[in-house]
């Protein structure tokens, strides 16, 4: 087997968290924290009365060098959106590590933020960490000052041409938007060029006549974003063509009137930004069922307002904000198909989502989320991720590598390969759990099996058995690895292995 043919993917995180990501994307892990530091213990510490801002509360003007002075970790300040906080008792409950929140100190980390987890409200998670305002000095200001500046200006003329420079590439790259009109409906169209351009990759959503469409491309977003001339029904469709031509078909509330224009355009319309560069955007979903799947784990459909459409890519995510104690707090769960043996995939597609939740009794959102009635309201942003599905048009042999709800984003996965039309020629997935009544699933992954004709195979593997149980035992070690993997894969098929679950068992299978 040639080295290229084995791609690992990996869904490293701790706590069986799940993140899609293949070998060829960048993959970011979350740490463990110590025992203690959990975000409701954060949330306690807000409580608590402390000062957290270490200068007595009061809120201050903070120049860049004094900002610059605050860069360690036992005495840590950044800023983000013109504030300046002291982040050194967060330190330890950084989900993301020391080490990587220690790359913001003594500066604007405002970027820095953006590009990893623009989600994350972190003005009201460090709302008690407030020292104050960051105070900037212009290049004009010091003009003439010292060798500094002097430096200063000539990078930032440097950083402004290399910035024209990518708008000039960009703007030739940019799609080209245009529309037109028959008596009964009004047609968007937008020419990408990209030939794996798909509805999924479209979102749109109205408020009355304003109507916003993102239309995604990789890691940039086409806006259409506009106040439209006359009213138009919700029941939109989505066209798509191999020369990535997107046609978004909205129905005429008014048949056979004709309008003078689309409307008026509002902000960022016809603009091309990076995704990360966007405002997160929620929409207020209702819970229209839920059902148990295991002893802990909920299968959660919430229905997305009638006039958006969003239909979440494979191994994408999606995030669902709750306020707890005044703080915002953001999780993010893998959108999954309601069912592995239904053949219907496209009933509420773009309209429903589904989520396959572990609750924690202990948690921070999920004994919210398992304590909503149906009918409740859930706000779900628009969907993020970077799983390139296009590999599962491939000829390949898929090995899978799932531990507890590390399994959610094979759920798609699967189902999609197993589809009569897919290039994928067989499946395998080894799936581990504690205990036999942890494993979600196991009838329809078991009738799955038997009825593929040997395309889908599946072996659980509990490190918490009984004595009943006759199957694999154990954690995952190399031999349940290399065992597994096809012995042998013919020249004109690759193979793909995925893995997800905690970072020393997705470290294990990429060994
Ligand atoms: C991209 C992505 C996709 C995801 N998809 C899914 C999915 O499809 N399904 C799913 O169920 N989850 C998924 N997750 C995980 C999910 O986002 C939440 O982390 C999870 O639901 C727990 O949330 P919580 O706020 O209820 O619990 P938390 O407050 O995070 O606590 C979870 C558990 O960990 C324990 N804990 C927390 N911190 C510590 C600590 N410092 N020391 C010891 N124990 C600690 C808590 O006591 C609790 O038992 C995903 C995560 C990511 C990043
Ligand atoms: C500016 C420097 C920072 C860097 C480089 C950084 C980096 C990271 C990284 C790498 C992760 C793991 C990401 C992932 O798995 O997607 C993470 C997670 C996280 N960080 Fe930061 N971080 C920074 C600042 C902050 C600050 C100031 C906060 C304060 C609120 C914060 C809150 C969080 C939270 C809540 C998560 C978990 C996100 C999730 O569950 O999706 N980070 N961070």
């Amino acid at each position: 087997m040639a080295s290229n043919s084995l791609n690992v993917p990996s869904f490293p995180s701790t706590n069986s968290q799940q993140r899609i990501s293949t070998a060829d994307t960048t993959v970011r892990v979350k740490v463990s924290l110590k025992p203690g530091r959990s975000l409701m213990d954060w949330i306690r510490l807000g409580r608590s009365g402390q000062d957290l801002t270490g200068v007595g509360g009061q809120i201050l003007e903070v120049s860049e060098e004094e900002l610059a002075k605050h860069n360690t970790q036992e005495d840590g300040w950044l800023s983000l959106r013109g504030k300046v906080y002291n982040v050194t008792p967060y330190m330890e409950y950084h989900p993301g590590g020391i080490d990587e929140l220690k790359r913001g100190l003594g500066k604007d980390a405002t970027q820095l933020f953006d590009e990893i987890h623009k989600w994350v409200n972190a003005e009201s998670m460090l709302e008690k960490c407030l020292v104050g305002k960051l105070v900037t000095t212009s290049v004009s200001q010091r003009k003439g000052n010292n060798t500094y500046s002097w430096f200063k200006q000539i990078y930032s003329s440097y950083l402004i041409c290399l910035n024209s420079l990518f708008k000039m590439k960009n703007n030739k790259l940019k799609p080209q938007f245009d529309w037109y009109q028959t008596n009964k409906t009004i047609t968007l169209v937008v020419y990408t060029k990209w030939g794996d351009m798909s509805s999924e990759y479209v979102i749109i959503s109205k408020e009355d006549k304003e109507l916003t469409v993102n239309v995604n491309i990789k890691d940039l977003t086409f806006i259409i974003h506009t106040e439209l001339e006359d009213g138009v029904s919700c029941d939109y469709s989505i066209k798509t063509s191999k020369d990535g031509k997107v046609e978004i078909v909205l129905p005429k509330i008014q048949l056979d009137k004709q309008w003078s224009g689309l409307g008026k355009s509002l902000d960022k319309h016809c603009t091309y930004k990076k995704t990360t560069e966007l405002a997160v955007q929620y929409h207020e979903c209702k819970l229209e069922s839920v059902c148990n799947i295991t002893h802990d784990v909920k299968l959660f459909c919430l229905r997305l307002p009638e006039s958006t459409w969003m239909c979440v890519p494979i191994g994408y995510h999606i995030h669902v904000h709750h306020i707890i104690s005044g703080m915002e707090i953001v999780r993010s769960y893998t959108c999954v198909s309601p069912s592995l043996t239904n053949v219907d995939n496209t009933e509420g597609k773009g309209r429903l989502i589904y989520l396959m939740i572990k609750i924690y009794p202990d948690g921070a959102i999920t004994p919210w989320l398992n304590s909503l009635n149906i009918g409740d309201t859930v706000d779900i942003s628009n969907y993020d991720g970077h799983f390139n599905s296009q590999r599962l048009d491939n000829d390949h042999q898929l090995v899978l590598y799932a531990a507890g709800t590390g399994f959610t984003p094979m759920v798609r996965l699967i189902h999609r390969s197993l589809q009569e039309n897919s290039k994928i020629k067989s499946v395998k997935l080894l799936f581990f759990n504690k205990k036999l009544e942890d494993i979600v699933w196991k009838d329809q992954l078991d009738q799955l099996a038997t009825n593929s004709k040997n395309r889908f195979e599946v072996k659980y593997i509990l490190s918490e058995a009984d004595d009943s149980w006759t199957g694999l035992k154990g954690r995952i070690r190399k031999e349940l690895v290399s065992d597994h993997l096809p012995k042998t894969v013919d020249s004109n098929t690759k193979l793909l292995v995925c893995a997800c679950g905690p970072i020393p068992f997705t470290k294990e299978v990429m060994r």
